[in-house]
């Protein structure tokens, strides 16, 4: 990506670490409700994030469920109150685990949003592929994304998130639109199912935070709940992957990141972003199947050595066994 250095403002590039409606990128080292403080009333145009899930990752203290979902419940309310009435907000979570026994973390936000007007528009699912591997349950290879708005006169654009169509060549094959195509040449509507790979660590974009989000997944609610100019932000934002995506088109990108060392790590890449030098798995790249790839540690050793076993093994002529 080339380097640009005048924002969609028309100043030059910089990255705040206060609020201000001018600004173009604001990182704020600090507790999320300090920056949301400052923020006015009805300013943000999205609100995304991955929340801690209160599983003792280093960056949280392990809190009884209760005392998590109070807090939580203190932060989403300051992001409602600083929400656009045409705003969204999509919370990330996976599950709270107690020896053992999980919690599906979104069933008990969900009363939490509802109870303060707000509507669900979609539970999307995050299916990826790698992750603990569990002995006495399966292994978790999904997360949600709860959507939700503050009205009902909110902004969806689809048409910048739409994906290729399984069948693009298709065609009507009876009516008065026989022999058209079926569909819609700028793709189909992405579903509320999306594959897209975890940050683990062969991702290019791995840092040294245990939970990033892809920059992708979030450039997907960027370009289709907010247009040009809004304010994303994030409360929870790590290594600041929303304010990326957020200025990477041409939006404004703001949060906060409680521990100093991720707050520095956020500022660089949002820094790299500016310069075109931040390396990111593209949205429009497909999952990489290593079959297709011709990947040779597809096959198990043990069958390669049945295999070979096999065509070493003397041909018997026809009628004795054999298929010659
Ligand atoms: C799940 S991670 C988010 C990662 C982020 N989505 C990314 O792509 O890097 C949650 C982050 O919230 C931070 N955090 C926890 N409590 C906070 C608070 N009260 N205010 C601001 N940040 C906080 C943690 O340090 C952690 O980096």
């Amino acid at each position: 990506m080339a380097r640009n250095d005048q924002t969609l403002i028309g100043k030059p590039r910089r990255i705040s670490s206060k609020f201000a409606l001018s600004e173009e990128a604001v990182v704020y080292s600090g507790d999320c409700m300090d920056l949301l403080s400052k923020i006015p009333d009805g300013t943000l145009q999205l609100v995304v994030t991955s929340p801690p899930y209160n599983i003792g990752k280093e960056y949280e203290k392990r809190l009884h469920l209760d005392s998590y979902l109070a807090q939580q419940e203190r932060v989403i309310a300051e992001c409602v109150r600083a929400l656009s009435p045409k705003g969204s907000i999509c919370w990330q979570v996976g599950n709270y685990v107690e020896r053992g026994a999980i919690v599906p973390l979104d069933t008990v936000l969900f009363p939490l949003f509802s109870g303060l007007g707000l509507k669900m528009r979609n539970r999307i699912i995050w299916h990826f592929e790698h992750g603990l591997h569990c002995n006495r349950r399966f292994s978790g290879r999904y997360e949600t994304i709860i959507w939700f708005t503050k009205t009902d006169d909110y902004v969806f654009n689809l048409d910048p998130v739409r994906v290729p169509q399984k069948y693009p060549g298709k065609k009507y094959f009876k009516g008065p639109k026989a022999g058209q195509y079926s569909c819609n040449p700028l793709g189909k509507n992405p579903g509320d199912l999306w594959v897209i790979p975890n940050v683990k660590n062969n991702h290019v974009e791995k840092t040294g935070h245990p939970c990033q989000f892809p920059v992708e997944l979030v450039e997907r609610f960027v370009l289709s709940l907010t247009n040009q100019g809004d304010w994303v932000f994030d409360p929870f934002l790590g290594t600041g992957t929303s304010v990326i995506a957020a200025i990477r088109h041409g939006r404004r990108g703001g949060g906060a990141e409680i521990f100093p060392e991720y707050a520095r790590l956020a500022r660089e890449r949002v820094r790299q972003e500016m310069e075109g030098t931040l390396q990111t798995r593209p949205m429009d790249r497909p999952v990489y199947d290593p079959a297709a790839a011709g990947n040779s540690l597809r096959l198990a050793p043990w069958e390669r050595d049945a295999g070979q076993m096999t065509l070493l093994e003397e041909e018997l002529p026809y009628g004795k066994g054999g298929n010659k």
